[in-house]
């Protein structure tokens, strides 16, 4: 059985596909791009997931895990935040990813599998300039205990709330050694996120080591949503 991973060509999507190679797992792959796995053991579906969610419908006939990447981190002050991009957010980090869950549905229930979506830290801690992402993110950890609860016992569904990861997605955010030490300096663990940090709990929520698992938020996020 395999786990696909849609978004699993850069960043945490990637690291996730190499951890879960490195653990012996057989990798999907859906994504816009390839060049960055190109090199690694995956089945690449080329998919863009805000022009065509539903192609994923009937492609696999079991699933032993979906891990839903694709997201967005834009900073606006609220008041210059448009009803375009709350749709926007909305888009593609809730309803994209509510269509390849329903898409993927029967192949996930034939194979008890395990769902993991990401949110953000700025749900549990309020952070200024995040009203529409954390507003989508909000709607992901509502979506999931409800998937979670719906289920059960058959498919997990659990959620990542990390905070500032070091990937592409990030890169305006960390593009120069100041605002790198800035950004470290924010959280109570003194350093930013790498990939790495956040693929290590994806793979075991995915992996038969999560199976008491279904339901729960959890913060990879140098300890910023919890500690003072
Ligand atoms: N990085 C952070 O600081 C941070 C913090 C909090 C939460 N998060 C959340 O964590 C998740 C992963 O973030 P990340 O930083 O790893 O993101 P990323 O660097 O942007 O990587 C996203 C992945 O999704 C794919 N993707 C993007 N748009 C797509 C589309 N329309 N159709 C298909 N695939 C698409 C990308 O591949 P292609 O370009 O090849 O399509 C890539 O593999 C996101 O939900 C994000 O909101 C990240």
């Amino acid at each position: 059985m395999s786990i696909l991973i849609i978004g699993g060509s850069k960043g945490i999507g990637k690291a996730c596909t190499e951890e879960l190679l490195a653990s012996g797992k057989e990798v999907l792959v859906a994504s816009r791009t390839n060049d960055e796995i190109s090199h690694l053991p995956v089945e690449h579906i080329e998919l863009d997931v805000l022009e065509n969610p539903g192609a994923l419908e009937g492609m696999f006939d079991e699933l032993e895990g979906l891990i839903y990447c694709p997201g967005s981190i834009n900073l606006k002050p609220f008041h210059r935040l448009k009803t375009q991009d709350f749709q926007d957010d909305f888009q593609i980090n809730v309803l994209s990813a509510i269509n390849c869950i329903q898409a993927v549905l029967p192949a996930l229930k034939a194979g008890k599998g395990s769902i993991v979506l990401f949110s953000t830290v700025a749900v549990q801690q309020g952070m200024a300039f995040h009203a529409s992402v954390a507003a989508s993110k909000g709607a992901i950890e509502g979506l999931a205990r409800s998937l979670a609860a719906e289920y059960a016992p058959d498919i997990r569904c659990n959620v990542i709330a990390p905070s500032l990861t070091d990937t592409p997605l990030a890169a305006s955010l960390l593009s120069n050694e100041k605002k790198q030490e800035a950004n470290a300096e924010r959280h109570p663990l003194k350093s930013i996120g790498q990939p790495e940090d956040v693929a290590a709990l994806a793979a075991h929520l995915v992996s038969e080591t999560g199976r008491w698992i279904s339901g729960q938020v959890f913060g990879v996020d140098g300890g910023m949503s919890r500690l003072r």
